[in-house]
């Protein structure tokens, strides 16, 4: 596995910005390789601004959205209307500008009665999609941190954190808001990944990243710790404040 390249900008703004060209970098470069784009979108607040990035008359523009194939790497058991949906937040942001006849969005069925069964459903939507071509897997899945060094929505000391089989499975609330079931995309999915990308932002993420990226504290502690792609790469996109506790040494700066 190789080590994560760590980029920091100076402020949200910038870190969004340069995280939407990355993904509009990897979308055309999975669909001249493949001729398509399989990407995992992130939840969470952090990536709003990116995705609104995304969706500008400048950017939207630059990728062809037909090819490219969008899940979601966690979402909360609720229905996409709900405010705390991640879906929902994708949606208003940046998937109501893609026209309809060039968007293919995979939301989470957290219609089904409960996590476990929506987790099931969309584990067979991701297998029927990755089955049409042998070998394929997601060119690139987006993540958050929490402040408690989880991502996706793999919680401290929870037991999806040991899911060795499944793509994708569900998870009580961990402890922070908001306290509702989760559905989320196991290890085995997310280090199956050519590129995962990271977005952590704010003075809240510092310690986290510390603890993560130089500390060298574990997975159970800190799931983002258990991110290393097999055969694939890590980034983590961070701002200022977010760096504040990490040796500049360890910093590529954009
Ligand atoms: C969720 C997210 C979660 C999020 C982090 C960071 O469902 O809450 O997927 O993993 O990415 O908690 O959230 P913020 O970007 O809001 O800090």
């Amino acid at each position: 596995m190789q080590k994560p390249t760590i980029v920091v900008c100076p402020d949200v703004t910038t870190l969004s910005h340069k995280a939407a060209e990355r993904f509009i970098a990897s979308g055309k470069s999975a669909i001249a390789a493949r001729g398509q784009f399989a990407v995992a979108l992130a939840g969470g607040s952090t990536p709003e601004t990116m995705y609104a990035d995304l969706a500008s008359p400048e950017m939207l523009p630059q990728l062809d959205w037909s090819k490219s194939f969008i899940f979601m790497s966690d979402e909360r058991h609720v229905l996409p209307s709900d405010p705390r949906s991640n879906y929902g937040m994708a949606l208003r942001t940046l998937l109501c500008r893609l026209s309809p006849d060039k968007r293919h969005v995979f939301p989470v069925p957290t219609q089904h009665p409960t996590a476990a069964e929506a987790a099931a459903a969309y584990e067979r939507e991701l297998t029927d999609f990755f089955s049409a071509s042998p070998g394929a897997r997601f060119d690139l899945i987006l993540l958050g941190l929490g402040s408690d060094g989880h991502t996706a929505s793999l919680f401290p000391h929870s037991a999806a954190l040991n899911e060795k089989n499944r793509l994708v499975t569900d998870s009580p609330p961990g402890t922070l808001p908001p306290p509702v079931q989760r559905i989320t995309f196991t290890y085995p999915l997310i280090n199956a990944a050519r590129e995962v990308l990271v977005l952590a932002a704010g003075e809240a993420k510092a310690a986290p990243l510390r603890r993560i990226l130089v500390d060298g504290v574990g997975r159970e502690e800190c799931p983002a710790a258990g991110l290393g792609p097999r055969d694939g790469t890590l980034s983590y996109f961070i701002d200022n404040a977010a760096a504040a506790m990490l040796p500049s040494a360890m910093l590529t700066k954009l």
